[in-house]
């Protein structure tokens, strides 16, 4: 044992996690053995690094933990954890790390990163028992790992032809990307190998579709690679998807796919953050296509709509308790497979529950202490099923004091809703199909509807609006009983869809 200096003066704090660390890895052992039953008092033995630290690492850690990953060191070999375990037993204890924000005890989800006590015990008594590395023997392997792309090689691969150039310093940037992917046929697409060139500073990137050449018209008009109109391309073409930091590459469940029109280019939305280096960005990008078309058709319900855009996010400085609130009720009866949070540095918890009409309720996600690192997409281990008339309701909550470690501002300033990430935007994102496959166009048009309906109502709360409220009142206010309800509104709907008002794109961003 290299450190005997913790064993030789044990603190009563350390003796008592070392015997609760103790009696959990002996648990363990047993268990691994396969033996049904320890008998007498168990031979008590501080764990080692190759019988009890390697396995809980090799399965929680080095999935991020090695060369060409998002984490800062590996995390492979017996030195390397040595190096790093007072730090991991810290990190475990706080939940930091692995990192996962879902809080437990609701749906379950589809492979989360969580240790158990007893798990976390063992790394922690392992670094206050001095270390031991164990017998060579006992040493599992490590996990295989894919090289180079993770999902295989993709049907289709396409690259930036021309470095982008990024300074050292400024404010965050958006870029869109024009990928020509010239498929001279339509093809149904799984997933999206997104490979960003300069990992620190891609913070995230957004997949769009653009039938219409725009995009390529867009990108010519300067010498370099790319354009900016954040805007344009949220709001006309078809948002198929994304990529973040900390997350996986997304793949669509066995029966479901994106159509990718004939001819349609991608375009990627890059949004850099810069650290302080000069940088050039260079992505690849791997496209797997489905074998066959779909059976069925999913939606991706965002609450509040367009990452809240239409919200009228606007937090004080110094409030700690900005609520954020939507709720959607199903027209028609589905099931939801996936769950996406999104939010800029001060939002502090995000909820989305459905309220079944049998009273029944589950909480769909709750992030009680929301990491702007992590946006992370969860998917269900089963599929949940919500009748028609189940109410969604999502609650978002901002703390924009001094107090916040994680507010970038200081001290605080108003933040409003914008793209950068010192503004602020927020929504959860809940994927469904819709149980019968005739419902889609009926759901998508409630959820038109409902964006709709928040624009015309921010517009007809707004004073700043007044004028333009006069108008709309005595245009469509047909019978004149200064309200605009019923038929009126369908027809105001119309025109206020017509107008290009309603930010966001409405298509099945997954
Ligand atoms: C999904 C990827 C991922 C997984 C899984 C993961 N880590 Fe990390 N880890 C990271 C990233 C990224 C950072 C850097 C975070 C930062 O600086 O904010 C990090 C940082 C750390 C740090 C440094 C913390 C600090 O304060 O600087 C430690 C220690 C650590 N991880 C241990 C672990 C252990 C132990 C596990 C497994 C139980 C684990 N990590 C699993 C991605 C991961």
């Amino acid at each position: 044992m290299k450190n005997k200096s913790s064993w030789g003066k044990p603190r009563l704090g350390l003796v008592v996690t070392a015997f609760i660390g103790m009696v959990a890895s002996r648990h363990d052992l047993v268990a691994a053995a396969g033996e049904t039953r320890s008998v007498g008092p168990a031979p008590v033995r501080p764990p080692t690094f190759t019988e009890d630290v390697a396995p809980i690492i090799f399965q929680n850690c080095v999935s991020c933990h090695r060369p060409g990953e998002a984490a800062p060191f590996p995390l492979m070999t017996f030195e390397q954890v040595r190096k790093h375990a007072r730090q991991i037993a810290e990190v475990t204890g706080t939940k930091f790390m692995p990192p996962w924000h879902a809080e437990a005890g609701h749906v379950a989800f589809l492979n989360p990163r969580v240790l158990s006590d007893r798990q976390k015990g063992t790394l922690r008594l392992w670094y206050e028992g001095g270390m031991s590395e164990g017998a060579a023997a006992a040493l599992p392997k490590l996990p295989a790992f894919a090289e180079g792309w993770q999902l295989g090689k993709p049907d289709l691969i396409v690259k930036m032809e021309q470095p982008f150039k990024l300074y050292a310093e400024g404010p965050d940037i958006y870029r869109n990307f024009v990928f020509p992917l010239n498929l001279s046929e339509d093809k149904w697409v799984r997933a999206i190998e997104f490979r960003p060139g300069a990992r620190s500073i891609v913070h995230h990137a957004l997949f769009f579709l653009d039938p219409t050449g725009t995009a390529r018209e867009l990108d010519s008009a300067d010498g370099e690679p790319g354009f900016e109109e954040k805007g344009r391309v949220g709001r006309n073409f078809t948002a198929v998807g994304g990529w973040a930091i900390g997350s996986n590459v997304r793949v669509l469940p066995e029966d479901l796919a994106y159509r990718y029109p004939k001819g349609a280019d991608l375009v990627v939305q890059t949004h850099f953050h810069p650290t302080g280096k000069a940088e050039e960005e260079l992505s690849t990008i791997g496209i797997f296509f489905a074998d066959k078309p779909p059976e069925r058709s999913f939606v991706g319900i965002q609450l509040p709509p367009a990452f809240g855009e239409i919200s009228g996010i606007d937090i004080p400085a110094g409030v700690s308790n900005y609520v954020v609130k939507d709720s959607f009720t199903l027209p028609v009866e589905v099931d939801a497979f996936s769950v996406s949070p999104h939010a800029h540095y001060i939002a502090k918890s995000m909820t989305m529950t459905a309220l079944r009409p049998d009273g029944s309720e589950v909480i769909i996600l709750r992030i009680p202490d929301w990491d702007f690192a992590w946006q992370e997409q969860y998917s269900f281990k089963d599929r949940i099923r919500l009748p028609k008339g189940t109410r969604l309701e999502t609650e978002l909550t901002y703390d924009n004091a001094a107090t916040n470690p994680r507010n970038p501002i200081s001290p605080p300033v108003r933040v409003k809703w914008g793209p950068a990430s010192t503004d602020e935007m927020g929504s959860v994102t809940m994927h469904v199909v819709p149980v019968r496959e005739a419902d889609v166009e009926v759901l998508r048009d409630a959820l038109r509807n409902h964006s709709t309906d928040m624009v015309i109502d921010q517009v007809l709360q707004r004073p700043k609006h007044r004028g333009m409220v006069k108008k709309l009142i005595e245009r469509f206010d047909k019978n004149g009983n200064g309200e605009i309800e019923g038929d009126e509104r369908d027809e105001l709907r119309k025109f206020v869809r017509a107008s290009g008002w309603v930010p966001g794109n409405l298509n099945n961003s997954f």
